[in-house]
């Protein structure tokens, strides 16, 4: 499995809806995910889930974006070509007139090679 590691100026964004409907992705991560945009818009963000991700971050992910709170952590994606890209990623709960969070989204940057080991380490002790 190909890694392909971040240069340290790319910065991923996506934005879902409360389902996990990817509206939006940014160049950068189309060109890293290997997707167009028309590829991903309206497709569930799990498309870049890779299998080494254990369950319990996303929900974790989920239950703090849903209760109004911003996540951060590590995540380990796969690409359409079957690589995978890892990424330090911020989940922002995206508010409405009526203060009620009605998408996501999310700002990865280029984690360090330590980062990477620390969580792969972590995630190997969860399911
Ligand atoms: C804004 C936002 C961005 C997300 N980005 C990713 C991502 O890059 N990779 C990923 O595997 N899951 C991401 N997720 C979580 C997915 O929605 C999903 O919960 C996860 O891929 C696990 O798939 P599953 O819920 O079908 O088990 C994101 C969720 C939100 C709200």
């Amino acid at each position: 499995m190909k890694e392909y590691v971040l240069k340290s100026d790319d910065f991923l964004v996506s934005q879902t809806d409360a389902k996990g409907i990817i509206l939006f992705a940014n160049d950068d991560f189309c060109k890293i995910a290997g997707y167009t945009i028309d590829e991903l818009v309206g497709k569930p963000h799990n498309i870049v889930r890779h299998r080494d991700m254990p369950k319990a971050a996303f929900k974790d992910l989920w239950e703090t974006v849903k209760s109004g709170k911003i996540w951060t952590g590590y995540v380990k994606n796969s690409t359409k070509d079957g690589g995978f890209y890892w990424v330090y990623a911020t989940v922002y709960p995206m508010y409405d007139e009526t203060r009620q969070a009605q998408t996501y989204l999310s700002c990865r940057r280029k984690p360090s090679s330590q980062e990477i080991q620390e969580a792969e380490a972590l995630y190997k002790t969860l399911r």
